[in-house]
Order: C-alpha cells, then structure tokens, then sequence
C-alpha cells in the first residue's frame, strides 16, 4: 500500500560511557573495549570529551585529522576545549546571545567567550547533546564515549538536571522583567526549546548510555566510590559494569605479596560492597598499554567469553 509507510523508530547507536578517578586506566579500558567491537566487525567511534586526551597516544596514531581512522571498524576523535567552544557556539551560541542581549549592549565575540570561559556547565550541555545526536546519526553501531576524570564528568552529567529545575523559572522571571521595547515571545520560545532540549539529555543518560566505572583496589578510590554511585543515582543514572584495574597478581617478590595483602582488603570490600553489579579485574601489567597488541591483552580480559557472533 502506497502513502502507508510506517517511520520506524530511531536506532540509536550503542553508547558506553567510561567514567572514574584521574588516572585509573579510563582511556585505557575505553580503547581496549572499542577494540574489542570494531575486531567483531562493528562500526565504531572512540571518542574522548577529556580536554587533555590520550586516545591517540594509547593507539599510537599521530596526526591532528578528526577523527582519526584506526582501520575500516574503527575511528578516534578526541575533542579538544577549541573544537568544544566552536560547536558550542555554532550550535547554541546565536540563541543564548539573543536572551542576553535583551539585558545587557554585549558584541557577539565578547559573548562567546565570556560564557564559554565562565559558565563551563553551558559546554557541557553542548557535550551531551552532541553525544546524542552522534549516536543518532547512524555512523556508527558503537560509541565508546572517554571521559574527562570524574570530578569534571560528574559536572557534566548535573548539568541537564540542573538546567531542567533553572529553566522552569525562567519563563516567569523573564515575563516579569520590565523590558518594554523588547518581543519577549521569541525569548520564551528560546527558554522552552533549552528545556525540552535538557529533558532529551536525561532520557537519553538514563536510557541509552551503559555506564562503566573505572577504579583501582585503593583506599581513596575506594572510599570516593559510595559517593559517585549517590550523586549519579541522584540523576536516575545506573552503573552496569564496575572495572578494577591494576589487580597486583603476587609473584615471588616479597614487594609485590605485600601490595598484593594491601590491594585484597580493597577487593574483597568491593565485591561485597557492589555485588548486584559486574565486577571486572584487570590485572597490573609490568609495561605500559599502548599500542594494538597490548590493548588486545587488555580486551581479553574485558572479554572473556567473546565469540564472533556474541561479541
Ligand atoms: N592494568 C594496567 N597495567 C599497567 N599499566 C596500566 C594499566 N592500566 C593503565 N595503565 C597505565 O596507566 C596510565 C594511565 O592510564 P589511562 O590513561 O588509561 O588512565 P585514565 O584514567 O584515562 O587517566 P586520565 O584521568 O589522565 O585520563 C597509562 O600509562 C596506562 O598505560
Ligand atoms: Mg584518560
């Protein structure tokens, strides 16, 4: 029958966020894991939002061009505070001078990066957003999505939420403002258009993001762990998989026995602790994670019952 296509619905790509304490083994999990799919033949996109990536580094590709193609499964981005600034200004930039500028005489340049510098928040809303609607574009079956350390990710994961509560009392802060000269309808049309845009953003956290966090079997990443799983609870969001990294497996010397008595206290609380969640190890290797070889080492162990057909 003619004219009775039915639009079906949006296949988003498969999001998996990799989240945890300054230098834990993030980027490295995060690259083992894309690794792991575009091997199984899916298309996939590693994508640092860490303003300091190490993505390429650990691939060992030089080059600035982006993203980067590791082979025909498998591209790298990273982006960087000059390209986030840039799309956050292409993207949201217009709307938001147009609110200020009712208020205050501001040329457009001195705007930009006025609110890019001081409300970061604004930028990360640009990151999730454009997360989003990556996911939505169908490139790619898998997004492995790097993260900034967490104090900076859990900021970025607040900031739909927070900008959903502000927002409701914008329109009546905004209608009572006595500016008389101004239209203040397509302000308002503005600020609703932000709120639906927020809302998307928590959804699409909530149900279309796998969260993965990384730590390692020590006091203070442990202690810090109750609080992370709290405030990202607070927001409706789940984590799935919890990764261990750099498990000591004691050999012969007397050093790594005692770091290894050290680490199971550690390891032994966190089973106990988090049990109705996947606990991965990832033992400590004695060189450093770079390059294809040693990240498949690493995708082994993320993976061990991968088939072909099952990734
Ligand atoms: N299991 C491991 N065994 C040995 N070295 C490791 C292991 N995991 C990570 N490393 C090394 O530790 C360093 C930090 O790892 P990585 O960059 O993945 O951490 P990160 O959490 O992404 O750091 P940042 O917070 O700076 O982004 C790297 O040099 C990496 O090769
Ligand atoms: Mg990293």
């Amino acid at each position: 029958m003619s004219g009775s296509k039915k639009s079906s619905p949006p296949r988003w790509a498969k999001v998996t966020m990799f989240s945890g304490k300054g230098g834990v083994g993030k980027t490295t999990c995060a690259a083992a894991t894309a690794l792991h799919y575009a091997s199984h033949g899916q298309s996939t996109l590693a994508l640092s939002t860490d303003a300091t990536p190490s993505l390429s580094h650990i691939f060992e590709l030089p080059g600035e061009e982006k993203p980067k193609k590791v082979n025909e499964s498998l591209y790298i981005n990273e982006l960087g505070e000059a390209e986030v600034a840039r799309m956050w200004d292409d993207k949201f930039g217009r709307d938001v001078y147009d609110v200020f500028a009712t208020f205050v005489d501001v040329d457009y340049q001195q705007f930009v990066d006025f609110t890019t510098s001081v409300l970061p928040g604004l930028r990360d809303e640009f990151m999730v957003d454009y997360i989003r609607e990556l996911s939505l574009k169908n490139n790619y079956e898998n997004i492995i999505w790097d993260t900034a350390p967490l104090g900076q990710t859990l900021a970025l994961l607040n900031t739909p939420g927070m900008l959903v509560e502000h927002l409701k009392m914008a329109p009546r802060i905004y209608t009572r403002l006595k500016l008389s000269r101004v239209n203040k309808e397509p302000i308002l049309n503005i600020i609703n258009r932000w709120r639906k845009l927020s809302s998307e953003e928590i959804n699409f956290l909530r149900n279309n993001v796998r969260f993965v966090l990384v730590t390692i079997p020590e006091a203070l990443a442990v202690e810090q762990l109750d609080s992370v799983f709290l405030q990202l609870e607070r927001h409706g969001l789940i984590v799935d998989q919890l990764i261990v990294n750099n498990v000591i497996k004691a050999d012969g010397s007397e050093f790594l026995k005692a770091k290894a008595r050290l680490q199971k206290k550690y390891l032994d609380f966190i089973h106990k602790r988090y049990q109705d969640i996947e606990i991965t190890e990832v033992p400590m290797f004695p060189y450093e994670l770079k390059g294809w070889d040693r990240l498949k080492e690493v995708e082994r162990i993320l993976f061990p019952n991968s088939t072909k057909a099952g990734c």
